[in-house]
């Protein structure tokens, strides 16, 4: 016989390979719940101390999320730490007028959808952010006449709810409103053109471009035990009451969080004050861009980590007692990628260690301290209408989860 019939596997031999596989399968499946070690690198024994950020905040009914940068978002190992990790991505520029309104009257979304394409592969929400700032505009705007931008800034909101609609849970629609001296309102292009008026007109339209997204006014610059700081947050208070005592569609306030290393001592009662008297307005506070300035501090990297870890401490155990505090992002997840290298350069040269992971993606001790912050946070407030979509979002998760454990078991068990 020269041409050979490969022999069909026999009964026992099937059944032992289903055997394998499955117990491959559910070791991964456990795994998908892990810091699992990226490169080999990781400081953590999987499965020991290791639970994911994420998910130490969903058991407490808060979702814990990241911004994502464009870059980063094409750093294949970043973005197999991201999944690890978050329950949440917010675009860091992508959604911004200069990426998406480059040109006037055209749009571009491809980052946006980018990460949003991820975000749903993966059972993750995507914030939005922002709509109305000052900040990172395109340069043919500075050339608009005043009494031209009402129409402007009404086409641009709802042509980018509208192309999100019913699938971003929230927007920060005003980005950086008050002016840091507590006098009120920033006077800046919209102040100017449309009056204080633009905070309600930007809401109303685009609570109707999108009538489920909460709608978030998003400020800095409040954290601190300082009289600047107190001054900004009597402003922001007084700004909060009159739009829910006038009903403009505003759900909540998004605290950004860049703190610095070392600021208030570690104290943060001022700001666990002003956060009762935000949800006692019925809203929902968001953390939405936490990192940790570490230019103040010396050089040694060990002695940085445990400092900056100190501070995600006292600041998440101060925010987390509030159960109107719904959600806490990150802006960026490891060192690899910071604005702060640029917006804050250290002045002996040395590259910020403002985030949780190192810039080989390595968890720091923050990471073990956000988690444990998690772990004995109160139980969120959670809405009817959010556990709905969480538990559609859990169903979709563990259907990501699967997926990715099944691309793993391809490439490292079928092989
Ligand atoms: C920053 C981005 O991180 C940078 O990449 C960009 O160059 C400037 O903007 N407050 C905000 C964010 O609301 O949008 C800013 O993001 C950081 C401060």
């Amino acid at each position: 016989m020269t041409d050979q019939i490969p022999p069909r596997r026999t009964a026992p031999q099937a059944a032992a390979r289903r055997v394998v596989l499955a117990w491959a399968f559910l070791v991964l499946t456990l795994l998908g719940n892990t810091a699992w070690p990226l490169s080999g690198q990781t400081q953590e024994r999987p499965g020991i101390t290791a639970v994911s950020l994420g998910a130490a905040a969903q058991r407490r009914g808060r979702v814990y999320g990241a911004a994502v940068s464009q870059q980063a978002l094409e750093d294949r190992d970043f973005r197999r730490l991201l999944l690890q990790q978050v329950g949440s991505v917010t675009p860091e520029n992508g959604l911004k007028w200069e990426v998406v309104q480059p040109q006037r009257g055209h749009f571009d979304f491809r980052q946006g959808d980018a990460l949003l394409g991820l975000a749903r592969r993966h059972g993750l929400e995507m914030r939005g952010h922002t709509l109305v700032w000052e900040q990172q505009e395109p340069a043919w705007l500075q050339t608009v006449a005043s009494s031209d931008l009402r129409p402007i800034l009404k086409a641009h909101i709802e042509r980018v709810v509208g192309h999100y609609r019913g699938q971003l849970r929230s927007w920060d629609v005003i980005n950086e409103p008050l002016a840091d001296d507590g006098s009120g309102l920033r006077r800046h292009r919209w102040w100017r053109a449309l009056g204080p008026e633009y905070i309600d007109l930007a809401l109303e339209w685009a609570h109707q471009a999108d009538p489920g997204a909460r709608l978030l006014i998003n400020d800095y610059g409040l954290e601190a035990q300082t009289p600047a700081a107190a001054v900004k947050r009597r402003a922001l208070l007084a700004l909060l009451r009159d739009l829910r005592r006038r009903n403009v569609p505003l759900h909540g306030l998004g605290i950004q969080a860049h703190l610095q290393a070392g600021q208030n001592n570690g104290r943060y009662d001022e700001l666990v004050g002003f956060l009762k008297q935000v949800q006692a307005l019925g809203l929902e506070i968001q953390i939405t861009e936490l990192d940790v300035d570490d230019r103040q501090l010396p050089g040694d990297p060990a002695l940085r980590d445990r400092l900056v870890a100190a501070e995600y401490d006292n600041f998440l155990a101060a925010v987390l007692s509030n159960p109107a505090v719904r959600q806490v992002t990150t802006w960026g997840l490891s060192d690899r990628y910071t604005w702060l290298n640029s917006q804050s350069p250290r002045p002996d040269g040395g590259r910020q260690r403002a985030l949780p992971f190192d810039e080989a993606l390595r968890a720091k001790p923050a990471v073990a301290v956000m988690r444990e912050r998690f772990a004995r946070a109160a139980s969120a407030a959670v809405s009817r209408r959010d556990r709905v979509a969480t538990e559609q979002s859990a169903q979709e998760e563990s259907d990501g989860i699967e997926g990715a454990n099944a691309m793993l078991l391809e490439q490292w068990v079928l092989r």
